[in-house]
């Protein structure tokens, strides 16, 4: 299974998304290592283990995206075929049975419990050097899968980064104050900045308001700092955006780790799933999904979405201020900016209950970004696939973007009753100037409600068939003087580019 789906990657995707290969390969995209199946794997922003229809990596695919078109250079490899498609998501699939492979479930001192270690160091200095004192802290991104080499890379990047903050400062040394060496202590003297400095370049720290508790208040007061304390990621992030190509360039001149820095940089501007989201507030994952559980409805469709897959980490801040009781609105304008306008087209789906009983009447909500036609597929536990959305009852899929949608719609005359034990998958796609995913045709005189057969072998054929009518164009002479007529094939829906597509899963229970 695995070799396969290696042999597809290294084919078709290794020359853009790996580092090291023999051809020049890139990190675009920050996808850097593509190769290494066993730590794509558990990187939930490419793979849900089990869940092939919800994991980019392969959706990516079934959206056509990958590999960018206009970058092919001539002679280089075509997209993948449907054999090679199908390999990566039985690949995916198979994952689903091999739990062990995922991440250890590491728990992470929240803001809070960091607090209270840095307030213990601060109460012990003298009051001058408290003043003149902070922190670095890597705690949470040891919970988010990083091994002990990933997690002294970062300590390294961290130590560096700190050091190049001035470039004439010699003597700085990062001293770690607990066991685990997670959260390391230097002085502002020796990077040669003074607490001013310190405090307009902590301005925005966004994550300030979450270290809270009365041993925190009383470091700020001693430090006299309102963020004595910084997470090594975002400090990375921070710098990066304030650095120019050229100082950085003088900077790599200096830090032999810049590609760690980067490295480190990007753990924080990466997408994140509820497993960092959760780690970064020091909460299981359970507790921090929980407390979205009644999220104000602004918020719900993005509490859902991150219960599958991870979100940007705009939105991922607000829900780790929901989850925390501090208020989101204010803290969103400090994360990384970007407007919703140029946000790609994105679509959550979930249903009303994340398990139901045989005999529940269930209703499926649906939420996308900008106006798109939506289809949703329901499969079984066997595999079998139903199209419930558009159906002959609500034949009008296009669904308003911002808003949340309800199938059935309140008023629709049909239901939908779960009616067998397992677990069911739902799949969603949204099209901006197309009507249905995946070639699926619908004949309401035939059937209410699409049955499409096993969903594997659906979109296996439609795959085959797209390529199929895609590869062989009938040459027409151009310059002839008669015509020469080409009877017309019913023409399928053309489809649609890419970045007019969004495409995720959930899954749900039944007992
Ligand atoms: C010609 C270069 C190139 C090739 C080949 C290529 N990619 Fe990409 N990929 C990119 C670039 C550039 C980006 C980031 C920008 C974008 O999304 O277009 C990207 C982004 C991605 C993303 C993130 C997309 C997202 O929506 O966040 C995934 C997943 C991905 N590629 C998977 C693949 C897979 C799987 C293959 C092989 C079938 C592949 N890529 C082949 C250039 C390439």
């Amino acid at each position: 299974m695995g070799a396969k789906a290696y042999a597809v990657l290294s084919t078709h995707c290794a020359r853009c998304h790996q580092v090291g290969s023999a051809q020049p390969g890139t990190s675009a995209g920050g996808i850097a290592n593509i190769l290494a199946l066993s730590e794509i794997a558990r990187d939930p922003a490419l793979v849900q283990r089990g869940l092939p229809d919800a994991s980019p990596l392969y959706t990516t695919l079934l959206r056509r995206a990958m590999p960018p078109d206009s970058r092919r250079e001539a002679g280089a490899p075509a997209m993948p075929n449907a054999d090679e498609i199908q390999a990566i998501r039985d690949w995916i699939t198979d994952l689903g049975a091999h739990p062990a492979g995922a991440c250890p479930v590491r728990s992470s001192p929240g803001p809070a419990r960091i607090g209270e270690v840095i307030y213990r160091v601060v109460a012990r200095l003298p009051a001058a050097v408290a003043r003149r004192t902070r922190f670095v802290s890597l705690t949470h991104l040891r919970a988010d899968c990083a091994d002990e080499t990933e997690m002294a890379q970062y300590r390294r990047a961290a130590t560096e980064l700190i050091k190049s903050l001035s470039p004439g400062a010699t003597d700085v040394r990062l001293l770690p104050i607990d066991p685990e060496e997670m959260v390391l202590q230097f002085d502002l003297e020796h990077v040669g900045w003074s607490q001013a400095d310190w405090e307009q370049f902590v301005a925005d720290y966004p994550y300030a308001p979450f270290y809270t508790g009365a041993a925190m208040a009383t470091a700020r007061t001693l430090t006299g700092s309102n963020a004595p304390v910084v997470r090594a990621d975002w400090l990375a992030n921070g710098w990066m955006a304030r650095t120019g190509a050229d100082q950085r360039a003088a900077a790599a001149a200096r830090l032999f780790g810049l590609p760690l820095v980067e490295a480190l940089a990007r753990q924080y501007a990466k997408p994140a799933g509820a497993g960092r989201a959760a780690a970064e507030l020091g909460l299981s994952v359970d507790e921090f999904l929980k407390r979205l559980a009644d999220a104000p409805a602004r918020w719900e469709a993005v509490a859902q979405k991150v219960r599958y897959r991870v979100v940007p980490r705009r939105e991922l801040l607000e829900l780790q201020a929901l989850a925390s009781g501090l208020d989101p609105e204010g803290l969103a304008q400090a994360g990384p900016a970007g407007s919703s306008a140029d946000r790609p087209l994105s679509l959550s789906i979930w249903p009303s209950k994340t398990s139901y009983r045989v005999g529940d009447l269930a209703t499926f909500r649906a939420h996308a970004n900008r106006d798109c036609h939506l289809t949703l597929v329901g499969i079984d536990k066997d595999g079998q696939a139903t199209v419930l959305f558009p159906n002959e009852f609500e034949p009008d899929n296009l669904i308003k973007g911002g808003q949340v949608r309800d199938i059935p719609g309140a008023d629709a005359l049909y239901q939908f009753r779960v009616e067998h034990r397992g677990r069911e998958t739902l799949i969603g796609a949204c099209l901006v100037g197309g009507r249905l995913a995946d070639g699926i045709a619908q004949d309401f005189e035939r059937q209410r409600f699409t049955t499409l057969g096993n969903w594997r072998a659906f979109l296996y054929r439609s795959l085959a068939e797209e390529a199929a009518r895609t590869a062989v164009k009938p040459e027409e002479p151009k310059r002839g003087r008669r015509r020469v007529r080409v009877r017309s094939a019913p023409k399928p829906e053309p489809r649609v580019p890419a970045e007019n597509h969004a495409r995720t899963a959930v899954t749900y229970d039944v007992q």
